[in-house]
């Protein structure tokens, strides 16, 4: 078994990402919505662990990650914050609570940062959202860009498949890219988009980039926890890759403590007070 921590490891920054980008180390970035799973994933020595609003599919059940609330997103951020002793905790601001409305998204970027602890947080889209990423960045708050596949737009997209295979929408993200990092991100995740776009713009950024779906070529990685431990054996889109097959492993230990029960075989004479 690997542990990457050790005793006198500092605190991941956001300073220390882009120290990364520059001298060619890898970026992990993994997603977690609670105080047990970030507690394993912290000292197993992730970088980055984004409370996503993918919380939305992989705890409640939602079809989509539309319906997730800021109250939800808060709750869920505090668990994984009061679990972690090095990562850089970013939480992603949710569908409508920074659309449109700068101010609206300044109030939901504090609410966040104060009520979760969290570090920084995630928005998706480009030039669309321009004056929320502003306001929010001179509040002194850390921005995580989210460009190529933005599931809070899937309405407008109508699937999940790879975006920004033609020139014109290929060109946009490299605009809104730039557009980010302009403004002051401090990265900016890319998700299923062709490998040699996202090689050119993690080329083309000073900031790193982090892909989901996007090749080999970004400065970092980031899966979704339950996806990568094999939980939803439904999900096999071709950029996962299976680290465990949790599925199998938890139906196996609940049907052998299913079974212990019921012949009477739990707990034992060791096992009582
Ligand atoms: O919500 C999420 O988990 C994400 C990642 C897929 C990047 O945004």
């Amino acid at each position: 078994m690997s542990v990457h921590r050790s005793q006198n490891e500092k605190k991941i920054t956001t300073h220390q990402l882009q120290e990364m980008k520059n001298r060619g180390e890898k970026i992990a970035m993994l997603t977690a919505y609670d105080y047990s799973m970030a507690r394993i994933i912290d000292d197993a020595g992730i970088d980055v662990i984004l409370v996503g609003d993918s919380a939305s599919n992989v705890m409640a059940g939602n079809t989509t990650t539309l319906p997730i609330t800021l109250d939800q997103m808060i709750y869920h951020a505090s668990g994984v914050v009061r679990a972690v002793r090095r990562s850089l905790v970013v939480v992603d601001l949710p569908f409508g609570t920074y659309q449109g409305n700068s101010s609206e998204a300044l109030r939901s970027a504090i609410r966040i940062m104060k009520e979760s602890g969290a570090h920084a947080v995630k928005m998706e889209g480009g030039g669309e959202i321009k004056e929320s990423v502003d306001r929010i960045l001179s509040a002194g708050i850390p921005v995580m860009g989210h460009l190529g596949l933005t599931p809070q737009s899937i309405y407008k997209f109508g699937t999940y498949t790879v975006r920004a295979k033609e020139e014109a929408e290929a060109k946009k993200l490299q605009e809104d890219a730039r557009l980010l990092q302009q403004c002051g991100c401090f990265a900016i995740v890319l998700e299923k988009i062709p490998a040699e776009l996202a090689k050119t713009v993690s080329k083309e950024l000073i900031i790193p980039t982090i892909g989901i779906g996007a090749g080999a070529d970004t400065d970092g990685q980031v899966l979704v926890m339950q996806d990568m431990l094999g939980i939803n054996k439904d999900f096999k889109p071709r950029f996962l890759r299976h680290y465990a097959d949790l599925h199998t492993s938890i139906t196996n230990a609940v049907s052998n403590y299913v079974s212990d029960v019921k012949a009477k075989d739990f707990p034992n004479e060791e096992e009582k007070y």
